[in-house]
């Protein structure tokens, strides 16, 4: 058997991690024959429930999962692993923006970003998936001053997974016909779903959809306020959805993106190759060489419509710098 690949996940008694948890057990992050073991961060006041979860993870009898370490302390919590799942935080009630989180959460990731920088194993990643998580990553890049920038990513593959069924149920095809979903910007009602690079069957979503109005309003409306929906349906934000999404987050990044094909990650901009602000966690079109490692895709051209909106996502995320810039050490 191969080495376990430990991980480490934050939140564990929340509702994103009942559904994620035992997916990683399972072999859905790493494949069926890699062994994985899982540390479990959670507050003090959630550690009974944590049991809970515990005895339920023990009682699936997993054949890949070889140990949990469930505990309350961070320094324990991420020592020697390999890949962290940052999920632990508040999420939005009915009515709120993500971006309304960011005093509240963004502090959680001063101490993550610390205790990662502290004990990780050397190969460590970082996916940062509480919100706001563009800003959250960003915070805890800036404060893992031993980790090279390059190891933190956050999640819009929610969104292109989102953007990428609608678009199928418009065409009536498969969502395995839909490629190159690329999400740009901020995990935020600001986000733009690319409908210019889609292909649908080969071919330009533009020239098999035919209806420019769908897809500046209803498309780009329906991904980027989906969180909302599902908060106003089902009282709760997503959940087994946003686990599914870590899923596959993560399995991009550890299986070579096929050739032609992009996955859209929120990463790290150092200004190029579209003229993004340094520094912002900004999601773009990407791929992976299957170990852990990503790079921007250039290329992608927009209509001045994107155009405009991408400049009012960069802006919503420079603005949110502005606000938590005391949490970048
Ligand atoms: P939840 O409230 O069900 O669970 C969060 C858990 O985190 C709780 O058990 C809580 O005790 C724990 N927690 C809080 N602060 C912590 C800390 N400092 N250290 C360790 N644990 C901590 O929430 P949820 O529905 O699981 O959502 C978690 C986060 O993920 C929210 O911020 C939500 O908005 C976000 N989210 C992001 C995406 C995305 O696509 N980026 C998708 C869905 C949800
Ligand atoms: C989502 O997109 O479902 C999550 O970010 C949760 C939320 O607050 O919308």
């Amino acid at each position: 058997m191969a080495k376990p690949i430990r991980v480490a996940i934050t939140g564990g008694a929340g509702q994103i991690n009942y559904s994620l948890l035992f997916r990683i057990a399972n072999g859905d992050l790493f494949g069926p024959n890699q062994p994985v073991a899982i540390n479990i961060l959670e507050l003090p006041v959630a550690m009974k429930a944590l049991e809970g979860v515990v005895m339920e993870l023990e009682d699936c009898a997993f054949p890949l999962l070889t140990d949990i370490v469930a505990t309350d302390d961070i320094n324990v919590a991420f020592k020697d692993v390999n890949w962290v799942l940052c999920v632990g935080s508040k999420p939005r009630g009915p009515g709120m923006e993500r971006g309304d989180l960011i005093r509240e959460n963004g502090p959680i990731f001063t101490s993550t970003g610390k205790a990662i920088s502290k004990n990780a194993a050397s190969d460590v990643r970082i996916v940062v998936v509480g919100n706001p998580c563009n800003t959250n990553c960003l915070i805890a890049m800036n404060n893992a001053k031993d980790i090279p920038n390059d190891r933190f990513t956050a999640l819009t593959r929610l969104d292109q997974n989102r953007a990428t069924t609608q678009l199928a149920i418009k065409a009536k095809v498969s969502v395995n016909d839909i490629k190159n979903m690329a999400i740009w910007g901020n995990h935020s009602a600001t986000q733009v779903p690319d409908y210019c690079n889609v292909t649908i069957k080969g071919k330009p979503a533009i020239d098999v959809i035919k209806d420019m109005d769908y897809l500046q309003k209803d498309f780009i409306n329906t991904v980027s306020k989906r969180g909302a929906a599902i908060i106003d349906a089902r009282g709760k934000s997503s959940a087994a959805s946003a686990a599914g999404a870590i899923v596959d987050h993560v399995k991009s990044l550890t299986t070579p993106t096929p050739k032609g094909e992009v996955i859209s990650l929120c990463v790290s901009s150092n200004g190029n190759p579209y003229g993004i602000a340094e520094g912002l966690i900004f999601s773009f079109p990407c791929r992976s060489n299957g170990k852990g490692d990503w790079q921007i895709v250039p290329g992608f051209k927009v209509d001045d419509f994107l155009k405009g909106k991408i400049k009012a996502t960069e802006k919503e995320l420079l603005e949110e710098r502005e606000v938590i810039k005391d949490l970048l050490s």
